[in-house]
């Protein structure tokens, strides 16, 4: 476990400037700013000169093989044009329209809760040590649709190992940012605001559970949970909490906001499972977006594929009813 010497936020030193260069002489110093040869392959990502096109910066990143899928990814435009983000809106094209509200520079994480180290930490401390891989996951959302998406990023367990959660840590709790002005879905009470999120901490700390930084080689777009999400491929996407602010550890499993909305239809657990349908539709198949109006839906896998590196974790629990 690596020692953690992370000097705490003090508001009065930050400024948005200061801030935004010690970004970008992160990405040029310690994880580099990518060269043309570091970007993916041409179409894969929207542009793939970083300094032509305004946007998102290139990251520079190590594929890793073993987080692969044979299946084509889904395009930057896809994966970027068709999201949930309650917080700007329900429409699928909304959070693309209305996320440059918010503003990811400065950001802080507050690390809460049953561990040795907490209090409230800079974006870039919090990123510095973790050298980042780009996993190619397969997403399942519980609405039925599903994506392949080259995300970037760095193992969640990586990261809560260096806060040293004690024995008490039984789960783990991720809260999306609350503020209303940057965020003016967050005006309309569609959930109990801020987006809460929860895993048990042996979930946290399976390999698969992924801290997401970046898409496509590049700094994650607003819209898919800048600047840090998580990803857990095996569950369905509501699970993964975007723009998160806070991570809790906790002795008792925290009430996340789904459950809390609607008790009947959504689970802790949520994990990918054709045979427990939802209750007003059934997840036995599910439609790849952009694989067009009249291609055939195709089987949903129990785990949503990763039965192999995630089904320990559940062994003796019925998943029909911890659903
Ligand atoms: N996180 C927050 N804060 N707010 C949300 O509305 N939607 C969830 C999840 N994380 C959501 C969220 C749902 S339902 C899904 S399917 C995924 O984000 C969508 O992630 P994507 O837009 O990057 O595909």
């Amino acid at each position: 476990m690596r020692d953690l010497k992370l000097p705490a936020v003090r508001p009065s030193e930050i400024t948005a400037e200061r801030y935004f260069h010690m970004r970008r002489g992160l990405l040029a110093s310690g994880l580099g700013l990518a060269t043309a040869s570091l970007l993916p392959a041409p179409g894969r990502a929207a542009s793939a000169a970083p300094n032509v096109a305004p946007g998102p910066a290139a990251l520079r990143y190590t594929p890793n093989p073993r987080y692969a899928v044979t299946d084509r990814s889904n395009s930057y435009e896809e994966i970027t044009g068709y999201n949930n983000f309650y917080e700007f809106g329900l429409d699928k094209s909304d959070p693309a329209a209305n996320a440059g509200s918010l503003r990811t520079r400065p950001w802080s994480l507050t690390i809460a809760g049953e561990a040795e180290v907490t209090g409230t930490f800079h974006l870039e401390d919090i990123l510095k040590p973790h050298p980042l891989e780009e996993r190619i996951y397969r997403h399942r959302c519980v609405e039925g649709w599903s994506m392949v998406i080259p995300w970037v990023g760095f193992p969640l367990a990586d990261l809560l190992a260096r806060f040293r959660p004690n024995s008490r840590a039984k789960y783990v709790e991720f809260t999306t940012l609350l503020d209303p002005r940057q965020m003016p879905g967050q005006q309309r009470a569609v959930l109990d605001w801020p987006y809460v999120e929860g895993l048990r901490i042996d979930e946290a700390m399976n390999p698969l559970a992924l801290m997401v930084v970046g898409v496509y080689g590049r700094e994650l777009p607003n819209q898919n949970g800048a600047p840090l999400r998580v990803h857990l491929p095996w569950k369905y996407g509501f699970k993964s909490g975007k723009s998160i602010v806070r991570i809790r550890f906790t002795e008792r499993q925290p009430l996340t906001s789904w459950p809390a909305a609607s008790p009947g239809e959504y689970g802790f657990y949520a994990n990918v499972n054709p045979m427990v349908d939802h209750p007003r539709w059934s997840q036995a198949t599910e439609r790849r977006i952009g694989a067009g109006l009249f291609a055939p839906r195709r089987p949903t896998e129990l785990f949503n594929g990763y039965a192999e590196q995630v089904a320990g974790l559940y062994r003796g629990l019925d998943l029909r009813r911890s659903y």
